[in-house]
């Protein structure tokens, strides 16, 4: 996806769309801070490193958002002292509400990827979740990530787009966007109002997503930093088939007239596809093809 915009146009678009997003971020992409949300992330980390996750006590994330990951990392005791990092502070500022209601302590810092303001050696863990394909220059970001990490440190991404997948995710957004009328008259919905305020700007929306990655390339910026052990798998496929179908349907209606009984099939429906993609197809398929890329290595120890 290459961009007619600077880099500095690129962070300027994404620091603006996610300040806007923040406040109805977890509600839109269904985040969860209880058990659910506790067995999703571990699993993800564990699937990424391709065995049980050790201690790390001391991590950093990346674009981390509300705290979808590093909140329920603490909770499930796998993290120790967890600073969080986003080029939003609006983010930032939802990330801190979710960690005083959770009762959680963390450290937040406004900070450019590609810019760690962190000294040399002083994490254990440097993650991630959904937010390399945002970065205008990769390479030196994970430059940073090899500086700001110990030797031995593990850094971890998941849930980046493939390119493959975000190709076949195009299959079922065009179904939906085509079903949308008939599936409103059937849900007895009304067509979606216009601009209702606390939405992001939709044009900062193409603007914002930067790369969809092939696996190689996420492997080829891990090992010019220097990381070794890289190890690139995917997940989920009908899984966000399903998803995308259903998001792109619901966003064509007033959230209001969308009963409840829908929201539970389609939530329901993901985890059920969700384990199936783990249980049947994450193993035997290639990783390209799946929507979500997830990328482990190591800092070298000496
Ligand atoms: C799709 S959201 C994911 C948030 C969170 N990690 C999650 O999974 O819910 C991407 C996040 O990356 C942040 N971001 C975008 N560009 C960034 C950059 N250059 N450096 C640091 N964070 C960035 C955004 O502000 C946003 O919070």
């Amino acid at each position: 996806m290459p961009s007619v915009l600077s880099a500095e146009e690129i962070r300027d678009a994404n620091t603006r769309y996610h300040d806007v997003a923040a406040d109805h971020y977890d509600s839109k992409w269904g985040i969860d801070f209880g058990e659910l949300g506790l067995s999703q992330v571990s699993a993800k980390v564990r699937k990424a490193l391709g065995h049980e996750p050790g201690h790390y006590a001391r991590s950093l994330e990346i674009g981390s958002g509300t705290g979808y990951f590093s909140l329920n990392l603490l909770r499930a005791g796998l993290i120790g002292a967890a600073t969080c990092s986003d080029i939003s502070p609006g983010m930032l500022e939802t990330l801190q509400n979710n960690a005083s209601r959770l009762d959680l302590n963390v450290q937040t810092k406004p900070a450019d990827a590609e810019r760690l303001p962190f000294a040399d050696e002083s994490f254990d863990l440097v993650l991630g979740h959904a937010v390399l394909h945002h970065i205008p220059d990769l390479p030196r970001a994970f430059a940073e990530f090899e500086r700001v990490l110990a030797p031995g440190g593990t850094v971890l991404f998941a849930g980046e787009p493939s390119r493959y997948g975000d190709r076949l995710a195009t299959v079922p957004k065009r179904f939906a966007t085509a079903a949308a009328p008939a599936w409103r008259r059937a849900i007895r919905a009304a067509p979606a109002p216009l601009g209702d305020g606390g939405e992001p700007d939709a044009a900062l929306e193409s603007v914002v997503d930067v790369h969809a990655f092939a696996p190689v390339e996420l492997s080829r910026a891990a090992r010019a930093a220097g990381f070794e052990d890289i190890r690139v798998t995917g997940e989920e496929l009908l899984a966000n088939w399903f998803g995308w179908a259903n998001r792109t349907l619901e966003a064509t209606a007033n959230p209001e007239d969308v009963p409840w009984a829908w929201r539970m099939y389609a939530y329901r429906g993901y985890l059920l596809l969700q384990g199936l993609d783990r249980r049947l197809l994450e193993s035997r398929l290639p990783a390209a093809i799946f929507y979500n890329l997830m990328i482990a290595a190591h800092k070298p120890s000496s």
